[in-house]
């Protein structure tokens, strides 16, 4: 089967990791390219991840181009308590070799979907402010592309707030782009993310997965653990690399999703209306088929292991 083509958006990040380790190993997934956005940590930190497993994971052919630093128009959020200063926990991978791309992500993300118009899907698993920005500088990308897919969002509860998925959150104005393009969102909210949790016989699954699992997996969701859920972190960013590789793992539905960029305690909410009057801009995550979730994920790192003894 012809793999599907991604460009990768993204702030790595433990799960953001643990997403293009998937992604990479995948024969059903093809990296066109990968670009970076301040998130989870700083810009600076997010681009050097990406260099890094791009290197661990022997992906020397994809490029890593860097984007924004922070949101359009608020302060820079940052989740360090939770990924570790260094963003993938404690995880400590080789310094790059190879640098990063020259120009910017957004000009990136336009050039690359204006190439290969209808061929390639766009994930973005961080801030969407890259997405938006290149919405903004060429809004026919929406047309160009096969198809976009992020982890973001949450129709039940944040947790960056009680309201607010950080993704969202962290650049409320840029999602609100994102989501009224045009092209229909496939939203993998927490709703259903949350459900991927990485419990203890997954990760002693991992500890037998060689290198990848000794200096990738293992220390960062068990860092990723500690800062969140001792029984079991939610590898998020994985998510949207699974419905990549297999649509039907989750349960999608349509829905209009707008996003609160006023509120005072509700910045950042994915407003979610299951029931439209007018028409849906998104297809929205409401379960994960975890059973089958875990199948995949184990079976393609497996793979990857082998590959990188
Ligand atoms: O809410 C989870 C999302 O926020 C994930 O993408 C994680 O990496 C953080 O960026
Ligand atoms: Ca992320």
């Amino acid at each position: 089967m012809t793999p599907t083509k991604i460009v990768l958006d993204c702030d790595p990040g433990i799960d953001d990791a643990l997403a293009i380790a998937l992604a990479h190993g995948s024969p059903e997934v093809e990296i066109a390219g990968i670009t970076t956005v301040g998130g989870n940590v700083a810009l600076e930190r997010t681009t050097g991840n990406a260099l890094r497993l791009r290197e661990f994971l022997g992906m020397t052919g994809v490029p890593v181009t860097a984007g924004s630093a922070g949101a359009l128009l608020r302060p820079r959020v940052d989740a360090a308590e939770v990924h570790g200063e260094s963003g993938l926990g404690a995880a400590r991978l080789p310094d790059p070799v190879l640098p990063v791309a020259g120009g910017h992500a957004v000009d990136f993300l336009v050039d690359t979907l204006a190439a290969e118009p209808g061929e390639i899907t766009l994930v973005a698993i961080g801030p969407l402010t890259n997405v938006a920005l290149a919405v903004r500088k060429e809004p026919r990308i929406v047309h160009w592309a096969k198809d976009v897919v992020i982890l973001g969002g949450a129709y039940t509860r944040g947790n960056l707030t009680p309201a607010a998925e950080f993704n969202i959150g962290a650049d409320p104005e840029a999602a609100s782009i994102v989501f009224d393009a045009g092209w229909t969102v496939t939203m993998i909210g927490l709703d259903s993310a949350r459900h991927a949790q990485a419990r203890a016989a997954i990760v002693d699954e991992m500890r037998a997965m060689g290198r990848l699992g000794r200096d990738l997996l293992v220390p960062s969701v068990e860092f990723y653990g500690l800062a969140t859920a001792a029984d079991g972190p939610a590898i998020y960013d994985a998510c949207a690399i699974a419905h990549v590789i297999d649509p039907t793992l989750h349960t999608l539905v349509p829905a209009r999703v707008d996003v609160e960029t006023a509120g005072r305690f509700t910045a950042g909410m994915t407003v979610t209306d299951f029931a439209p009057k007018g028409a849906a801009n998104a297809l929205v995550a409401t379960e994960l088929d975890v059973p089958r979730f875990w199948d995949l994920v184990l079976a393609v790192y497996r793979d990857l292991a082998d590959r990188l003894g």
